[in-house]
């Protein structure tokens, strides 16, 4: 890096917004992909990462090749805006150094819009209004991929002044919640006034602008949180059953590099659990983590990234010390630390163990960190509650729930908690559903029937676990929507009852 100027990172920016404002669409946007055309009832049930690197960035803007952009790329952050993927959104901001907020012109400031508004004052992140659909305004002429102002000149004055009413209404809305905007094109108090950037994610328009912003302005304002730091800092994102790569954890690391091979300490439930990074994936570049596609293979990754670690000890590894005359001891220690990794919580920190640190203060180091996550927990919660489990409460009954993510087993139980479903749950795993999960699960045919059940999302169900089922009478529910799961669940109560 040349003269005094500090090295930067990606920026990491999580957009947020209510249901359906089209933050996955207008990332689909600058990302030339379909994930939004490809999701369940069109709604986002998981946090995604995507890299955005530089040159695509500028690709997209008016910037011409001489300019330079300070940062090496963007990390962006999806999450859904669906009410109880909740914890998904605070997750995914509390990673962030930046966000932009998406709001549908034709709607306004919507139920989530505000809460998203009150968790970027707590975290105090500054951050971007796209003020999206502009496209959906009577009359718009389509200006694929225009900068805005270039875009609004081009429209008819009833297009022009629907526009200025709508954005009026925007303003005041956003001052009710204590927030200054202004377009940014008129806005020339950056620092104190958020910008809002009117954008359409269906054609285009004012995304050039959006970017511009989010590379050229925004690392301007923050530079210190940007500067790129050897210390680790990474945080677990979501806990994935895959079918091929079994257990997998993804993270984004926000600082310093992540190696194959690096002993890590990962906070789950049960306490620190130590392991080595076997594998280190990230999507190819404008390409979601969470899309069940191709992954890239690294030996190492440098920050800011998403990755997918693969901590899976394979087969071989474990036979061969067992060869060499190791106790079987040693070998069954090693399964309970695989199994323990599907317990590892979302938004805590995976603590890289360097040769020469002390492996008992990192695990300490991380024991806190557990206590810290189940205590801020307990204060929110209350009832009848007996465990507590990954930040998720169970009781003594209830219906059992089994996910492919500890962030859509959050969804799931934060719906069925809501005062308007209200249903209590026994237990949960990840992964597909086994004959053991039938067997915990058939606990409640002879405690309380209507909770004999298994509400199954996004998981397979073993033809055995299936079989049981139908034998004892256990009711397996599967659906590819969180909402849908419980909707079945509750007309299938209403069915017991009549
Ligand atoms: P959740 O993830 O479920 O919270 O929704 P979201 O904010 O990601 O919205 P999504 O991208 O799923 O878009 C919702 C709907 O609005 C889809 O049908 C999109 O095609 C549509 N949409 C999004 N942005 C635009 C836009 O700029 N113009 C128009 N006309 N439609 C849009
Ligand atoms: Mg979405
Ligand atoms: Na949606």
């Amino acid at each position: 890096v040349a003269g005094d100027e500090k090295e930067l990172r990606a920026p990491i920016c999580c957009i947020l917004g209510h249901v359906d404002a089209g933050k996955t669409k207008l990332l689909d946007c600058i990302r030339g992909t379909n994930v939004q055309g490809r999701e369940a009832g069109g709604i986002t049930q998981q946090i995604g990462a995507t890299y955005l690197p530089a040159e695509n960035i500028r690709d997209r803007t008016s910037l011409k090749a001489e300019t330079a952009i300070k940062v090496p790329g963007l990390l962006v952050i999806d999450t859904p805006g669906h009410e109880s993927f909740s914890k998904m959104r605070s997750r995914g901001l509390s990673m962030c150094d930046i966000a932009v907020v998406v709001v549908d012109i034709t709607k306004g400031l919507e139920k989530q819009t505000v809460e998203s508004l009150h968790l970027l004052r707590c975290h105090n992140v500054s951050f971007i209004v796209a003020l999206n659909k502009v496209d959906r305004l009577y009359g718009w002429k389509e200006c694929t991929n225009a900068p805005i102002v270039e875009a609004l000149k081009k429209q008819s004055d009833d297009v022009k002044s629907e526009y200025k009413w709508r954005l009026t209404k925007v303003v005041t809305e956003f001052k009710e919640n204590g927030f200054n905007t202004a377009p940014y094109y008129e806005n020339n108090k950056k620092k104190k006034v958020v910008n809002i950037v009117p954008t359409s994610a269906e054609s285009g328009e004012g995304v050039p602008d959006l970017l511009l912003l989010l590379v050229r302005w925004l690392p301007d304002i923050i530079t210190d949180k940007l500067a790129y730091d050897d210390t680790i800092e990474c945080t677990v994102l979501e806990v994935n059953e895959h079918k091929d790569l079994g257990t997998t954890v993804d993270v984004v690391l926000i600082n310093g590099v992540l190696r194959q091979g690096d002993q890590v300490i990962v906070c789950t439930k049960q306490g620190p659990v130590t392991t080595i990074i076997r594998d280190l994936l990230t999507p190819h570049p404008m390409k979601e983590l969470k899309a069940k596609g191709a992954y890239k293979h690294h030996k190492e990754v440098r920050a800011a990234q998403g990755v997918k670690i693969v901590a899976r000890v394979s087969f071989i590894s474990i036979a061969v010390p067992y060869e060499h005359g190791i106790h079987c001891q040693t070998i069954h220690c090693l399964f309970v630390f695989l199994q323990g990794l599907q317990y590892a919580m979302a938004g805590t920190s995976l603590i890289v163990v360097k040769p020469g640190d002390d492996l008992r203060q990192a695990e300490a180091a991380a024991m806190q960190e557990i206590d810290m996550a189940i205590s801020t927990t307990d204060e929110n919660e209350k009832g009848t509650t007996t465990q507590e489990v990954s930040s998720i409460m169970t009781c003594k009954e209830g219906i059992y729930v089994q996910a492919s993510s500890v962030g859509t087993l959050e969804a799931i139980i934060a719906h069925l908690k809501s005062s308007s479903v209200d249903i209590p749950v026994y237990d949960w795993n990840l992964g597909p559903v086994y004959k053991q999960d039938v067997m915990k699960a058939s606990a409640m045919l002879k405690r309380k029937e209507e909770y004999a059940v298994i509400l199954a999302f996004d998981v397979k169900v073993m033809p055995e676990a299936s079989a049981l089922a139908a034998e004892s009478g256990l009711k397996i529910i599967t659906a590819d929507t969180v909402y849908r799961l419980v909707n079945i669940y509750t007309e299938h109560i209403k069915g017991l009852k009549e």
